[in-house]
């Protein structure tokens, strides 16, 4: 049965009950049934009724909302209003060129079509999917799902800020909506077809996860446990091994261009010696950073940030990206430039233990979502956080063993929470239980597959 909920929901205004999470040992964050706005799995035999064609033609057909382009683009709205919400739905492509067909979900769209707005698109199908976002900010996300198969997307809007995920994916983030919460689904090149969406207004972060959703797996220093850190070998691994994030650590050579290096020095993790901030890039270009791991791993160099980036753009994956030295806001911005030049500012994540670089960052580039790194806790975590602007805490795990409840003070704030450097299961286990986002780890496949072992009951 059809559960249109959109309307009672502005009528309702603020007294709508919103997602809110408090108290210690939070297994995740719960949408609230009472922010259900939409709630529709198609079972009636037209379009609902407050939902509003603009574009191309619709229809319900089998249980499933039918999108037709035609030669234009098929674009349908229904509501507007709420500037924090999840938006949900699945898809998949019925006819249409591979190359030309796409569809999306809009979080910023009027209810008369107009532009500008702000789609997520998804391409493709055959072989996967690529992801965008339609007015063209942040690079397209590579992404495999399943073969011509159903893929589901979710996208958590707050204010201007929206993150969208595939299969549960964690794709890309964008931050140029108008905050309208205009929501629509539209197509384009051929007919897709949808089922079960849904839109709850929430007040939680969109980095929090939601319910049953497993934590999002960080590949510390890329897949440090079987590859040298910090290097490309270790990101493929990374990726392969299904990291949603890559973390690394950025400093400067003598001549201001951004390495990848843990380190002060480059002595432990390359043949060279000295500190890299006296070495040039020329120099730093030249030092092996593989054979101290292992003789298979020679010749491996120091990437800088713009070739890491630019090989997240391409074959995908986001960045957690700690800068470990910056003497001023000068050094972050030749940090945010590189970002910015490599179109990768949807897909970055700032982390530092260092408060004032979040706040040179949030002061030049307020787009980009921060992290706080602690290894103890703050008193007052949720103060801090908010004092910075931050997206996510990040203690130890030593550090929130202290005090687990400071993850549902957090949530309950609307900020998420991830964990480092966290490598064994039963430190896993007992870290999701405390309710935390997201696990930075140097073994991501062993976490991936720690992961799906449980959620398939082993
Ligand atoms: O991501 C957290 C972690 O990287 C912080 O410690 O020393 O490995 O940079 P460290
Ligand atoms: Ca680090």
């Amino acid at each position: 049965m059809r559960r249109d909920l959109f309307r009672s929901a502005f009528v309702l205004g603020s007294c709508v009950a919103l997602c809110c999470l408090s108290g210690a040992h939070v297994a995740a964050a719960q949408p609230s049934d009472a922010g259900v706005v939409v709630r529709e799995d198609f079972s009636s035999r037209g379009l609902p009724g407050q939902w509003r064609v603009v574009g191309g033609k619709w229809r319900v057909d089998g249980g499933r909302l039918v999108g037709d382009s035609g030669v234009g683009r098929g674009v349908v709205t229904f509501g507007g209003g709420s500037a924090d919400f999840r938006f949900e739905a699945r898809a998949r492509f019925e006819r249409g060129e591979e190359s030309k067909r796409w569809f999306g979900l809009g979080v910023d769209v009027p209810a008369s079509g107009s532009r500008p707005e702000t789609v997520g698109v998804v391409r493709g199908g055959k072989t996967g999917f690529s992801f965008g976002e339609g007015s063209g900010e942040g690079a397209p996300v590579p992404f495999v799902g399943a073969a011509d198969g159903e893929v589901r997307v979710r996208v958590e809007a707050r204010g201007r800020q929206a993150v969208w995920f595939l299969d549960d994916r964690q794709v890309l983030v964008t931050s140029r909506s108008q905050a309208s919460g205009g929501v629509a689904l539209a197509v384009g090149g051929g007919t897709v077809s949808f089922d079960d969406v849904r839109v709850t207004r929430v007040r939680s972060s969109a980095f929090q996860r939601v319910a049953a959703a497993p934590v999002t797996v960080v590949a510390h220093r890329g897949a440090s446990s079987v590859a040298p850190e910090n290097t490309m070998v270790a990101q493929e691994v990374g990726r392969r091994s299904g990291a949603v994030f890559i973390e690394n650590d950025v400093r400067l050579s003598s001549d201001r261009v951004p390495f990848l290096m843990h380190d002060t020095t480059v002595d432990r993790t390359t043949d060279g010696v000295g500190n890299l901030s006296a070495l040039s890039a020329a120099q730093l270009r030249g030092l092996d950073a593989g054979s101290w791991f292992a003789p298979a791993f020679a010749g491996a160099r120091i990437p800088t940030l713009a070739e890491q980036l630019a090989d997240l753009r391409t074959r995908g994956g986001s960045l957690l990206l700690e800068t470990k030295q910056a003497d001023s806001i000068e050094d972050i911005a030749t940090v945010i430039d590189v970002v910015r030049a490599e179109n990768m500012t949807g897909r970055v994540m700032v982390q530092s233990f260092d408060p004032q670089h979040l706040r040179w960052v949030r002061a030049l580039a307020p787009e980009i979502p921060l992290g706080l790194l602690r290894d103890k806790l703050d008193a007052d975590p949720v103060a801090v956080s908010q004092e910075l602007g931050l997206a996510l805490y990040i203690p130890s795990g030593a550090a929130l063993e202290a005090r687990p409840g400071v993850v549902g003070d957090l949530h309950a704030a609307g900020l998420g929470v991830w964990v480092w450097t966290v490598d064994t299961a039963e430190r896993w286990g007992r870290y999701d239980g405390y309710g935390v986002d997201g696990v930075i780890t140097n073994r991501a496949g062993e976490l991936n597959g720690w992961l799906s072992g449980r959620a398939a009951g082993r």
